[in-house]
């Protein structure tokens, strides 16, 4: 049932409020002149990337990495073999020990805090633990990241609908996080991680906590926000998601990438299960 009502209410956003919602707007216009998904601009660029924690624990060690617009990349491995870490940096969460990291063309590896909200506005994060705000309602927690960011109430009022429905969760607006199921809030923090029109969203074991049907519902949201366009850079340990998806898929083995397939399946090497 409510696979059926996700599916009706992700049809019935018109495609064009999709790509307005999603893209950037040079990319937009070329999508619509095109008519073809435009792939070949670089939008994650790491070069020679380590992180270092401490003198004996390193996160990642000279990692190199391309992601273009518009691919959905999942990223597997072991525990402890560096996805998270990779996460932090794409969104400064961390910031390199050595190499560069580019989004969009911007050197971040040694950005400013005064320009970190501007990064994590184009980046939208999904964890794997929901962190809604208890106490808010479902379009409270989603108008709060808008609200933080200074948005004026206006443009609040017009997009916190638009994306709760795109998760469809629109006849749930008001209610409290435990009000909802686990996969519910995950959707809550979906549609609060597209507030900003991200042009790239990460996503870290956004599955981890749900059963399968649930899993299903947010792998489906996942798509269809790719499929207009969105950057997508999933952590999942999840084989039977990364081997649906049929996309690329990188693996980390001790803070190094030992596999990169286009459409790849999950398989860690022996030691690596
Ligand atoms: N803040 C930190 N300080 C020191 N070492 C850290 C820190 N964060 C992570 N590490 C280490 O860096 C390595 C990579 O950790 P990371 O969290 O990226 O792994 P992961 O692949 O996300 O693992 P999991 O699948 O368990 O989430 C691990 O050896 C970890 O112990
Ligand atoms: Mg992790």
């Amino acid at each position: 049932m409510t696979s059926l009502l996700l599916d009706m209410s992700l049809k019935i956003v018109h495609e064009h409020f999709f790509l307005s919602i999603f893209l950037h707007p040079p990319t937009a216009n070329l999508l619509l002149k095109n008519k073809v998904w435009y792939t070949d601009l670089r939008m994650i660029h790491l070069k020679s990337v380590s992180k270092q924690y401490t003198a004996d624990s390193i996160g990642l060690a000279d990692v190199d990495l391309t992601i273009d617009a518009g691919e959905f990349v999942s990223i597997v491995g072991q525990s402890g073999t560096g996805k998270t870490t990779l996460i932090k940096l794409l969104i400064a969460e961390e910031k390199p020990t050595s190499g560069t990291i580019e989004i969009g063309g911007w050197d971040i590896s040694r950005i400013r805090q005064a320009d970190i909200p501007l990064l994590r506005r184009q980046i939208g994060v999904i964890f794997q633990d929901f962190k809604l705000l208890s106490k808010k309602t479902v379009q409270e927690n989603v108008a709060f990241a808008l609200q933080v960011a200074g948005e004026p109430y206006k443009r609040i009022r017009d997009i916190v609908p638009r994306v709760v429905e795109i998760v469809g969760l629109k006849h749930k607006m008001d209610r409290y996080p435990h009000q909802l199921s686990g996969g519910e809030q995950q959707r809550v923090v979906i549609a609060r991680s597209l507030v900003h029109r991200p042009k790239i969203i990460v996503a870290d074991e956004p599955t981890g906590n749900l059963d399968s049907i649930n899993t299903q519902e947010i792998m489906e949201i996942l798509k269809k926000i790719n499929e207009f366009g969105t950057t997508i850079v999933l952590v999942t340990h999840n084989r039977d998601i990364v081997n649906q998806l049929r996309k690329r898929v990188v693996v980390l083995q001790d803070g190094k990438i030992i596999s990169d397939e286009k459409h790849g399946k999950y398989h860690l090497s022996a030691t690596a299960q």
